[in-house]
């Protein structure tokens, strides 16, 4: 089964860049966090909230693993994912994961066009936005770069990662560097 993991940094364009993805490919698409609100019948908001963040991991780690498409599938996963639970070895078993890289002023840029209703984000001023950014960022970024493609998520590509990705598979899952 062909599954493709997006993952990244809160704000690095995961949903957007997957939906095309999958569209291209003419696979399905599937949000992790959108999975995880539809299961357990809360928003992610509210989900910190009640059960705090180790509550919220805990359920990211069962329904990343609950997910199991039963057809070609691009999965947007939320920007935590990867660190918790060696859910970023799971991906890397079961999928092609690949990361969508921005650096900090790029985050903060796309975190700043709207009002934030990320819970770790939340209610924050620009400048602690990207204190926050630059501290989650050093502290994730090793579980990111375990990805099997790194690729710029600021000017993202989609009809040629579409084509890498197909070839990828059609090399049926053999190693090859982007
Ligand atoms: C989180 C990112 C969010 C969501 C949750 C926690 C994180 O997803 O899973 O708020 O820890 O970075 P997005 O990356 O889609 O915003």
């Amino acid at each position: 089964m062909n599954i493709v993991y997006l993952i990244g940094f809160m704000g690095s364009g995961k949903s957007t860049a997957g939906k095309k993805l999958a569209n291209r490919l003419g696979y399905q698409f599937s949000d992790l966090d959108e999975y995880i609100e539809e299961k357990e019948k809360k928003s992610i908001s509210e989900i910190f909230e009640t059960e705090k963040e180790e509550g919220f991991r805990l359920l990211e780690k069962k329904y990343l693993r609950k997910l199991k498409p039963e057809k070609e599938t691009v999965i947007s996963t939320g920007g935590g994912a990867p660190c918790f639970y060696e859910n970023i070895d799971f991906m890397n078993q079961t999928g092609l994961t690949i990361y969508l890289k921005m650096n900090v002023n790029q985050l903060l840029f796309r975190l700043t066009q709207k009002e934030q209703n990320r819970p770790l984000l939340k209610g924050k001023s620009k400048e602690q936005m990207k204190l926050s950014i630059e501290q989650l960022l050093k502290n994730r970024e090793s579980y990111y770069e375990k990805a099997k493609w790194i690729v710029n998520g600021f000017n993202i590509d989609i009809p040629s990662l579409a084509k890498d990705v197909s070839n990828y598979f059609k090399k049926s899952g053999e190693i090859t560097k982007r």
